[in-house]
């Protein structure tokens, strides 16, 4: 009887030891599940990352593990140990980082990848009811996010800002010196996690994997994870990726231990790391041929020499020394001469206010891009317009187009954004009757769409950015359908706080708040006027002004949707090509949100967060009467002592001055009223 329950004791506990821990070196037969773009190679590397552009992936431990001994217990003591590295094309830059985590299912489907790592959103950054607790390896700077630097190790809890981060790096034994690593290099490194159940620690350590672990961690924080692990829960990995700098994410080994410390990975029979920058062959043949090549290509240099000669003046551009700072963000004209088939008509998107607009699918990772030709001169503002367009591209938002990088050249700057498949909305707007248009539900997830894309840009990301040049032509649609709004090479930064200066007024017409026509100061609040009368559009299906054939007149938009409402007629202003199907609720809102961010005094505009709390029905629209706007468009021009004399729209950037004529009909009918 002894003897028996003795084997059985025995028995079980052998059950436990394998259930709460386990050593990867190499996964090779190992099951993981693995989901997004994260494989497992031949040789037992598991990439989380392929190389390509703005994707995810994960792998996880594939049964979930029990972080407590009873369902309301605290969360024991645990340790974890892997091997990794961050391989990119380009030395020491990548995107955008990877994470070792603990969360609550495997179901990633909503996370984003670039800066949200492919754990979060936008939508739940931050909520305490995502149960996720992550070490980030980090290796871009995200203001938004807090990022303390583009080579960081953090430890996050239900949101990618982390609670506590360091510089990648390690604190020797002997003389606790602190020992700089950057995480985007060739050689894999070591990362020990370990948690003390009783006194709530959290030590996390860093060192390239020859080292042993480093007594002193390099980051460490106390914190309960009871209140964040849940129970039972998966670990796992997750790498992300975002612009175009070619980056895997790879986890080399893996060990985890319930209760004690991680066993050891045999750094021995860890798997080879690939090659992903520039490949190099040497081999004996080599050896042997290279006297006989080297007498061969002393001709040949001189035949290619010519040639090069004159392949040089084709692809000339420039690039002086404070760009190299820049590197990864640049273009090679060739690349994108190459992309674009050497900008044939074919290839043409359309051409807009500031030149040329080509699809274009770049050499190497057949991304298609649209390629914008914007003619500049090589002065003293291109140095501040290159640093903008740069720091422009660190904007990230799932409703924005995003900007991959530039090339410049003589007299000429090309932008590079991502192709949106599905074009501009001004086609789908205003196309005609008998073609399909957009639907009432396809329009108010565009708006919604549109108005987070302002609200990040507004108010979410580290300094305010203001858009200039909101319409219904700079709204693009991506294969799913979703809103990205296009065109920052307009913007300007300005930090907040700091008024914004006085620059040249450049917009569209019909799109212009008044007071930017009178001062030719942009604004938020004048992004927030262009914003209104998008609302109408496509809420009208009606461009902003509208020639009347009959009279020659300029019909004003908002004119014609205040007057309706007046009369009481404001669902009769909804574009009819909806045939009635629509939400008459929704619509009478957008129409009305639309009358009031175009408010002619600019004080009385709402911003874009009150924006979209109306849009999502948390708060009701405040009343507003529509003589109110009529009676303030007059009280505001005599106010500002407009007459038909001063016309600022007259001494404007060359921009505006194709539209002058325009310009001076727009102001006549404000007069008008
Ligand atoms: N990223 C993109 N993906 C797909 N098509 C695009 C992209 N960017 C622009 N286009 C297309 O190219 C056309 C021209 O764009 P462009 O921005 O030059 O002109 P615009 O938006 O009409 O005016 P503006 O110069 O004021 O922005 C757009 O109407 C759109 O259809
Ligand atoms: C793989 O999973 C199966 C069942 O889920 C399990 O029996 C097996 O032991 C696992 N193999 C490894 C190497 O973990
Ligand atoms: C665990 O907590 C729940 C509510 O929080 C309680 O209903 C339950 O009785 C507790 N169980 C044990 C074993 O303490
Ligand atoms: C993952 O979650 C999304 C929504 O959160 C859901 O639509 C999807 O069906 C889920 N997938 C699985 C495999 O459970
Ligand atoms: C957090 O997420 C839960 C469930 O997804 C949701 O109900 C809640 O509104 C979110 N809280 C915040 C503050 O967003
Ligand atoms: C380590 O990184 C810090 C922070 O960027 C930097 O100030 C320091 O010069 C670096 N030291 C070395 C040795 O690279
Ligand atoms: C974390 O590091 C500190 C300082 O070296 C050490 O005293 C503590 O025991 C460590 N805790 C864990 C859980 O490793
Ligand atoms: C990678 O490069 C190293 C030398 O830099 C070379 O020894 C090795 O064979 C290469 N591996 C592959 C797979 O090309
Ligand atoms: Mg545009």
């Amino acid at each position: 009887m002894k003897y028996t329950s003795y084997l059985f004791l025995c028995l079980a506990s052998l059950v436990t030891a394998s259930e709460d821990q386990f050593v990867f070196s190499g996964f090779t037969g190992s099951n993981l599940t693995v989901d997004g773009a994260a494989t497992i190679t031949e040789d037992g590397l598991l990439e989380l990352t392929n190389g390509e552009d703005n994707i995810k992936g994960h792998a996880f431990y594939p049964t979930p593990l029990r972080f407590r001994k009873s369902p309301n217990g605290t969360v024991q003591s645990f340790s974890v140990s892997f091997v990794f590295s961050i391989l990119a094309k380009y030395a020491d830059r990548s995107t955008d980082g990877m994470a070792f985590f603990i969360a609550s299912s495997k179901n990633f489907s909503d996370a984003l990848p670039a800066q949200y790592l492919g754990l979060l959103n936008d939508q739940n950054n931050g909520n305490r009811s995502n149960n996720l607790f992550a070490v980030e390896l980090d290796t871009i700077q995200n203001k938004e996010l807090q990022d303390m630097d583009d080579n960081h190790v953090g430890i996050n809890v239900n949101s990618m800002k982390s609670l506590d981060a360091h510089y990648a790096g390690f604190y020797e034994d002997k003389s606790d010196i602190f020992r700089n690593l950057t995480l985007v290099i060739h050689d894999a490194m070591q990362v020990w996690f370990d948690y003390d159940g009783d006194a709530k620690q959290i030590n996390v350590t860093l060192a390239p994997v020859k080292l042993t672990k480093p007594k002193r961690p390099l980051v460490s924080v106390t914190y309960d994870l009871s209140t964040v692990v849940a129970d039972p829960a998966y670990i796992g990995f997750s790498g992300a990726t975002g612009g175009v700098i070619n980056t895997k994410h790879c986890v080399l080994g893996w060990s985890f231990r319930m209760n004690g410390p991680a066993q050891s990975i045999d750094i021995s029979r860890l798997p080879k790391l690939p090659n992903l920058s520039s490949k190099s062959h040497s081999s004996k043949t080599l050896v042997i041929i290279l006297p006989v090549a080297t007498a061969l290509s002393i001709f040949v240099v001189g035949v290619l020499l010519a040639l090069c000669l004159q392949r040089r003046l084709r692809y000339t551009e420039i690039q002086e020394d404070w760009e190299v700072e820049f590197g990864p963000h640049r273009f090679s004209y060739k690349d994108l001469y190459g992309a674009t088939e050497g900008f044939k008509d074919k290839h043409l998107l359309g051409v807009g206010g500031f030149g040329k607009v080509y699809k274009g699918v770049l050499p190497v990772s057949k991304q298609e891009v649209a390629v914008k030709c914007v003619s500049h001169e090589s002065s003293q503002g291109t140095k501040e317009f290159v640093a903008e367009i740069v720091s422009i591209g660190q904007l990230r938002h799932r409703n924005l187009v995003q900007l991959l990088g530039y090339c410049r050249r003589k007299g000429e700057l090309l932008l590079v954004y991502d192709y949106m498949s599905n074009g501009s909305l001004d086609n789908y707007l205003y196309c005609d009757m008998t073609e399909q248009t957009l639907d009432w539900a396809q329009r108010f997830h565009i708006i919604k769409g549109v108005t987070s894309g302002l609200l990040y840009l507004h108010e979410k990301w580290g300094k305010i950015v203001i858009h200039r040049d909101i319409k219904a032509s700079n709204v693009l649609l991506d294969k799913d359908m979703n809103a990205r709004l296009g065109d920052f090479g307009l913007s300007r930064l300005y930090d907040h706080g700091t008024d914004p200066q006085t620059t040249h007024l450049v917009g569209t017409m019909g799109y212009l708040a008044p007071e930017l026509v009178f001062t030719g100061k942009a604004s938020p609040l004048t992004d927030i006027f262009a914003f209104g009368i998008f609302l109408l559009e496509v809420t009208c299906g009606q461009r902003p002004i509208n020639n009347n054939l009959q009279d020659n007149q300029q019909l004003m938009l908002v004119d014609w949707v205040v007057e309706h409402w007046q009369k009481g007629l404001l669902p009769e202003t909804v574009d009819r090509r909806l045939h009635g199907n629509y939400n008459v609720d929704e619509a009478c809102l957008v129409l009305k949100l639309g009358l009031l961010c175009s408010h002619p005094i600019a004080m009385e505009r709402p911003t874009m967060s009150q924006v979209q709390r109306y849009l999502d029905g948390d708060v009701p629209l405040p009343e507003l009467a529509p003589s109110e706007l009529k009676f303030n468009m007059v009280a505001l021009m005599q106010g500002q002592g407009f007459d038909s004399y001063v016309m600022p729209c007259l001494s404007l950037s060359p921009v505006m001055s194709i539209e002058t004529s325009a310009e001076l009909c727009y102001c006549k009918s404000m007069l008008a009223l």
